[in-house]
């Protein structure tokens, strides 16, 4: 009986999901939506009667119901490279040529040329032929687990089957693509969205980077993401092609972009850049340039990769969207670290999907330099996610109200002095506590990428700052004690303070390198706070450590260590840094499990690029089995492990005598 149902369900999904295929990927439907419906019901049906037989690559097992508090890392088992870009004709006839020079010279290069997507990269990897994990791309190194969002993507197949024609093994395959949404259907998602009262998105790319990271699968599943394939690995049989790759793509279910082109020489890849560049726009989704492989897979074997990108492919990037528009004012804008950023505020226009009305003027010189003034009529542009910015003024319709703009003498916000320190281009407003800086810098602190505090947005904070609530970002932990006086806020309520607080309360066990993060020094981004916190593993080691030490740390430069150093300097923000404390906030982390301790006490340096890992990921493996990396040779360095194109550090380690290790000697180390 049971074997019956289960034939009779496995008959359904086969079936559910050759539809699924022919509409999401296909988009060539063989039957009504009311069909498919019913069909989708049945195994909704039979599966709740039968719950034992319900397998997660169910076609109804798309969307799943839990939430996910927080996304667990995932090393890529190969790094998730980024392409280096290049501009014009010249660079990529260089490109051309240095993939000519690196090959054998009896072996021709042809090139496969795919357009760029401007979307989200993201890899999925399949056992068995089941969908099984899906990650961003991270820092290339690790990215997140974001399999219950990407699994809602009715384009991606669940299951791979074995067809004729498929040559791959499918034991173990990755596939990486670009999750993206088409112009129309954000368009119209953005425009109910600002109908219901929700916040609206700036543009396609962001809005998947954000819907790719949402808690709530049921969410995302609402929202019109797509996906194009453009990488096939399998980790147990040999490939041959990118071209082959993409043919293999279709053939095992996924979507691959049909414009792609098998070129025989680089004149032909130019003219296909010269082609997408002027047709860009007949495309129902945005496309930032073209992305140009070497065919042969044996050849971009050779070819390698250095640092984190490889040789033997290229983007070539089109040239930003331009629009024209009016100047009306310039106004100055104080950021968290009390730096004025000029800011043109325009007569809206749209541009690349998006409605402009300020763009930034970067700095005074830049407003000199190129001349630009109140009442004219600009050139401004938008490259990728990046703010808008006023690239040219039009002089031939210049007119007589024209006016230029001084530099303000007192800041702006709180009427300040300014100063421009030495070498510096920007003007500072040297006052702290001046409102502005303050809010920059607290909602700095509170931001998804800092300590995430669900609700604590410029507005809010911005309100709670002129209401006398917030001084510094240490108040956000004692607001709790306001609570009564906040509910009665207009516009706020019980409700939303609630929710505020309990989000506050959570921030306190955020980890030690994003309360690092948060804190805003100066140069000190996300990724050298994940540095610093690592290496030194607490506040107050890393507040008393000298610069130098500071600077052992790989990629850690003299500006960030200076800035750190003064940070700690200054009483005010050890006083801050107390509080923290006292309110029960993560100041230090836990030294990482050591998998062994032989290679404790010993110190190394890696150079050039390795073939099997990253060097992050080597570092890692050092750390665990109880070494040190650092980033300069010196007497004290017992290591200095070479992968190919060695830099200067090769060089130092010969001149002083220490151990040189090729990548098989280390991984003999280690092993
Ligand atoms: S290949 C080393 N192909 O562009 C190979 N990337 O910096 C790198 N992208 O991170 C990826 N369309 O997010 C490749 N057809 C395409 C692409 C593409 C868009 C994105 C991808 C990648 C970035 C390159």
């Amino acid at each position: 009986m049971k074997k019956n149902l289960l034939l009779e369900i496995n008959a359904l999904r086969s079936l559910i999901r050759e539809h699924d295929h022919n509409y999401f990927v296909l988009n060539n439907p063989t039957i009504s939506d009311y069909e498919y419906d019913q069909l989708f019901k049945k195994l909704v049906e039979l599966e709740k009667e039968n719950p034992e037989l319900i397998t997660p690559d169910s076609p109804t097992q798309r969307v799943g119901s839990d939430l996910v508090k927080d996304f667990k890392s995932v090393t890529h088992k190969t790094p998730m490279l980024s392409l280096s870009n290049t501009y014009s004709e010249e660079e990529l006839i260089d490109f051309d040529r240095r993939v000519r020079e690196g090959l054998p010279s009896d072996e021709k290069a042809e090139y496969l040329c795919e357009l760029k997507i401007d979307g989200v990269s993201v890899s999925i990897h399949y056992e068995k032929g089941k969908f099984s994990v899906a990650a961003t791309r991270g820092d290339g190194t690790s990215g997140e687990d974001v399999t219950s969002n990407v699994k809602t993507i009715r384009s991606i197949p669940l299951i791979l089957e074995q067809k004729t024609g498929v040559k791959a093994n499918l034991d173990e395959i990755e596939v990486r693509g670009e999750i993206y949404m088409e112009s129309e259907a954000f368009r119209k998602w953005n425009e109910e969205r600002e109908l219901s009262g929700e916040k609206t998105f700036a543009n396609p790319r962001n809005t998947s980077a954000g819907t790719i990271k949402l808690q709530d699968p049921q969410l995302v599943a609402k929202r019109p993401l797509q996906i194009f394939t453009y990488y096939l690995f399998s980790y147990t049989s040999e490939l041959s092609s990118q071209f082959e790759n993409l043919n293999l793509l279709k053939k095992l279910g996924f979507r691959v972009n049909e414009n792609f082109c098998l070129c025989k020489s680089i004149d032909q890849v130019i003219e296909f850049c010269r082609e997408w560049e002027n047709r860009r726009s007949e495309l129902p989704y945005e496309i930032d340039g073209v992305v140009i492989k070497v065919n042969s897979l044996k050849q971009q074997k050779i070819l390698g990769s250095i640092a984190k990108s490889p040789r033997w492919a290229v983007a070539f990037k089109f040239k930003a969207k331009q629009a024209t528009t009016k100047l009306h004012k310039i106004t100055w804008q104080v950021g968290r670290t009390g730096a004025l950023t000029p800011v043109a505020e325009l007569e809206p226009v749209l541009l690349a999907g998006s409605t402009i009305s300020r763009a930034t003027l970067h700095n005074y010189d830049e407003i000199l330099r190129k001349d630009i003034r109140e009442n004219d009529i600009v050139v401004i542009e938008k490259g990728g996610d990046v703010i808008p910015k006023v690239v040219s003024v039009e002089l031939s319709s210049r007119k007589s109200n024209s006016s230029k703009v001084a530099l303000p003498s007192v800041c702006p916000e709180c009427g300040s002095k300014l100063y421009r320190p030495q070498e510096e281009v920007a003007i500072y407003c040297e006052n702290n506590e001046c409102p502005a800086q303050v809010k920059a810098s607290i909602t700095h602190f509170a931001s998804r990428t800092a300590m995430d505090i669900e609700g604590m947005g410029d507005s809010l904070v911005n309100l709670f700052v002129d209401l006398g609530y917030l001084h510094t970002y240490a108040d956000i932990y004692t607001l709790h004690e306001k609570r009564e006086e906040l509910i009665k806020i207009e516009r706020l309520g019980k409700k939303s303070i609630s929710n505020l607080l309990e989000a506050i309360e959570k921030s306190k066990n955020k980890p030690f390198d994003k309360v690092l993060f948060a804190l805003g020094i100066r140069y000190v981004g996300a990724g050298a706070a994940k540095k610093l916190a690592d290496h030194f593993l607490s506040i107050d080691v890393l507040a008393n450590a000298a610069e130098d030490a500071i600077e052992e740390i790989h990629e850690i430069g003299p500006s960030i260590s200076k800035s750190v150093n003064r940070f700690f300097s200054e009483k005010h923000n050890i006083k801050l840094i107390e509080r923290l404390r006292t309110a029960g906030l993560t100041l230090s982390s836990e030294p990482k499990k050591l998998k062994s301790d032989s290679l404790s006490g010993k110190s190394f340096v890696l150079t050039g690029t390795l073939s099997s890992m990253s060097r992050e990921a080597a570092k890692e493996i050092i750390q665990e089995h109880g070494g040190k990396v650092t980033g300069t040779v010196s007497k004290k360095t017992d290591y200095v492990v070479t992968g190919e194109a060695p830099g200067s550090k090769f060089a130092d380690a010969k001149k002083l005598g220490i151990t040189i290790l090729t990548e098989e000697q280390f991984l003999e180390l280690i092993k």
